[in-house]
């Protein structure tokens, strides 16, 4: 199986797949990577994948998606982990691999799939930058490229708290520099989705995916997924198109109010397409930003460079991710940084 794969960088992938300070906040996929990084069969795995989401993420989320549902050794494993019962991170890492060697079907018969996960705390700066572009207007339209199930297509049904308060849909956000989260979102007419593979709150095999792809040592995520797909049918209704940033755009554009400003959103989203595509999407975006009525909100790593937008090599070090606005009416600028899942917030005071 591993004659023709590269094992030396998969190899390299697993030693790279999280930061230092994750390895210590999630003791069971530090130890479940640490052993893959060394195992013939969980390297073969990774270095199979196509090129564009050969990402351990994706053999991690199979894992536990197999435990989600129902495999006899890897469902009450990961059950333990989700509620912090483990106390055998190398033990449990070991029995997982035990798994992949003797059935390393449950893995490879998922890796046709995407990592997509949804992240809602993301939504707390949106509310952020959104509030802050919509200005005066008392509308808005929002497209959100790379949308997976859309969650933050309702990024204004969450409320945002400085501190947990109990409620699973509360997005703890600490704003490191002053933000008026006080003045009302503005009401958003229409909301449109663009996806590859759009995902589906109301499908079982949808929802278990995304709960996949979410760290099982992070029980809090869980929780709040959980309350989504509760609260979900209740919130606003969201179009969602199959297709690319590139097939779909200009159809959801025009799917939008045109009396209304209209502001396209992409969150982690720039890396998975090709560079030609990434160029394409953000000169697209550039355009219509000066010559309709659109403005754009990038959140992405700063190691997604948009033109126009000085890079900040500091900002590498401590992992924070790029907030970059653009129009109505104005080019492209660094509006903030932010944590990559939204648990921080620090707007520059360039803008
Ligand atoms: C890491 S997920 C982020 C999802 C969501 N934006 C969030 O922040 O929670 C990346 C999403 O981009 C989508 N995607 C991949 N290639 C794309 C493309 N060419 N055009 C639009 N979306 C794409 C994936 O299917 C996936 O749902």
């Amino acid at each position: 199986m591993s004659d023709s794969l590269d094992l030396t960088d998969a190899r390299k992938r697993y030693h790279f797949a999280f930061a230092p300070e994750d390895h210590d906040e999630l003791p069971f996929y530090s130890a479940l990577v640490t052993t893959f990084e060394d195992d013939e069969v969980a390297l073969s795995l990774l270095a199979s994948v196509r090129v564009e989401q050969r990402n351990p993420m994706l053999i991690l989320a199979a894992l536990q998606l197999a435990g989600l549902r129902g495999h006899p050794v890897l469902g009450p494993l990961y059950e333990h982990v989700r509620h912090g019962r483990l106390d055998d991170p190398r033990g449990a890492a070991e029995r997982v691999l035990e798994v992949l060697h003797h059935t390393p079907d449950v893995v490879a018969k998922e890796l046709w799939r995407s990592t997509q996960t949804n992240e809602p705390g993301r939504s707390a700066v949106l509310q952020a930058v959104i509030r802050d572009l919509a200005g005066d207007r008392s509308s808005i339209n929002v497209v959100e490229v790379g949308t997976s199930a859309g969650i933050n297509l309702c990024f204004d049904q969450f409320p945002v708290r400085p501190r947990d308060d109990g409620n699973p849909l509360t997005l703890v956000c600490d704003d490191l520099t002053p933000v008026d989260r006080s003045r009302p979102l503005p009401h958003v007419h229409q909301r449109v989705g663009v996806d590859p593979y759009p995902l589906d709150l109301g499908n079982d095999d949808d929802r278990l995916w995304l709960k996949a792809c979410l760290w099982p040592e992070q029980r809090r995520r869980h929780d709040r997924f959980d309350a989504v797909v509760a609260a979900r049918p209740t919130w606003p209704r969201a179009t969602m198109l199959r297709g690319t940033a590139k097939e779909r755009l200009g159809e959801a554009l025009s799917l939008c109010d045109d009396g209304a400003l209209t502001i396209v959103v992409n969150t982690w989203v720039a890396f998975y397409l090709s560079t030609d595509e990434r160029l394409e999407y953000f000169s697209e975006l550039a355009r219509r930003c000066r010559d309709d009525n659109v403005a754009w909100v990038s959140i992405e790593s700063s190691r997604i460079h948009i033109p126009g937008v000085d890079v900040d090599e500091a900002a590498h070090h401590r992992a924070a991710s790029q907030v970059v606005v653009t129009g109505p009416d104005s080019p492209s600028r660094r509006w903030g940084w932010c944590h990559a899942h939204g648990r921080w917030l620090e707007r520059t005071t360039e803008s």
